[in-house]
């Protein structure tokens, strides 16, 4: 139950619409249409300077789901400690070229850094404990908050999305996936701390719009890891829409242990549990991004 991608409440008046978990009607998102060609990309920065919200699990799990609808898609792992490498079976930490040489060296063609991973039409850039230096050695660089769109401008063509998974922090890494990108996706852990610091957020966000991407948009808030069983996470989330209304997406991610045990076997949910719950929300919410301009 847990896994549901909605905790549906029957309609207390018959015939009166179905509430889902944040309290809006629910809606069923259509199916995307194919696409006729691939690209141009839209960028999206997977971004919450908390870690263990779920930024990675979304990231792998959206891109997969985007996938089985056809899209093009490329993961950039931002985080040096290359979860989201690990999590779609690519082992980054031998590599010699990952997404810090596309950075570093203006040389570097993106389309030489990224790998297959297992899951079809689902490519990755993986990152290794080497971008950790990235922060620090970029701050003398001329432009050094538009390194990344610039590494990823030789793959605009090759993909219909790209989700950068950020690192838990708000530093230049996180700056230079916001400059790269066209939305911004913010997942929320349904626990009482879960709106502190997301103030500072929107706030980097609102900067990095004012001087340095004036087109990025916030795509939406995503709620994680709820419980539809308890009160607890059922007043977060309506905190949550109190703060951001329609911003916050309607689909829901439940808690469940299956997404660990997914990681662990180095695959979405959507190909390891393909029924569960887990998988059927984060198709849903791969619609809902499509049908709100988020993804083509
Ligand atoms: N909906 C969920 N239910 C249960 N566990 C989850 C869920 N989403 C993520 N997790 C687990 O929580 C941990 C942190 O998630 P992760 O996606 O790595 O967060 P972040 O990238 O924000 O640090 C991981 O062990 C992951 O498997
Ligand atoms: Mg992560």
């Amino acid at each position: 139950m847990a896994g549901e991608a909605r905790a549906v409440a029957a309609p207390a008046v018959p015939g009166a619409a179905v509430l889902g978990p944040t309290g809006r009607p629910v809606t069923d998102f259509p199916v995307p249409p194919p696409l006729t060609g691939v690209g141009p990309a839209r960028i999206i920065a997977m971004c919450n300077q908390k870690g263990g919200v779920g930024k990675t699990t979304t990231t792998i799990n959206l891109g997969a789901a985007l996938a089985e609808y056809g899209r093009k898609v490329l993961l950039v792992d931002f985080d040096p400690q290359g979860a989201l490498s690990v999590g779609l079976g690519v082992n980054p930490h031998e590599l010699q070229r990952t997404v810090y040489t596309l950075l570093m060296d203006r040389r570097t063609d993106v389309r030489d850094v990224v790998h297959r991973s297992r899951v079809p039409g689902v490519d990755v850039l993986p990152a290794n404990i080497d971008l950790s230096a990235a922060e620090v050695q970029l701050v003398n660089e001329v432009a050094r908050e538009q390194a990344l769109v610039r590494g990823l401008r030789g793959a605009m063509d090759d993909y219909d999305v790209i989700i950068v998974d950020c690192q838990p922090s708000l530093g230049l890494l996180t700056v230079n996936a916001l400059t790269a990108a066209h939305g911004v996706i913010i997942p929320l852990e349904c626990e009482f701390f879960a709106l502190r610091g997301v103030a500072l957020l929107v706030e980097t966000i609102e900067k990095v719009q004012d001087r340095l991407n004036p087109a990025l948009q916030l795509d939406g808030i995503l709620a994680t890891m709820h419980d539809a069983r308890t009160l607890h996470s059922r007043e977060v989330v309506a905190r949550v829409v109190e703060a951001f209304g329609d911003r916050v997406f309607e689909t829901v991610i439940g808690r469940t242990v299956k997404f660990p045990d997914a990681s662990v076997a180095a695959e979405p949910i959507t190909t390891y549990a393909p029924t569960h719950g887990g998988a059927t929300a984060y198709r849903q919410l791969a619609r809902e991004l499509v049908a709100r301009g988020g993804a083509a």
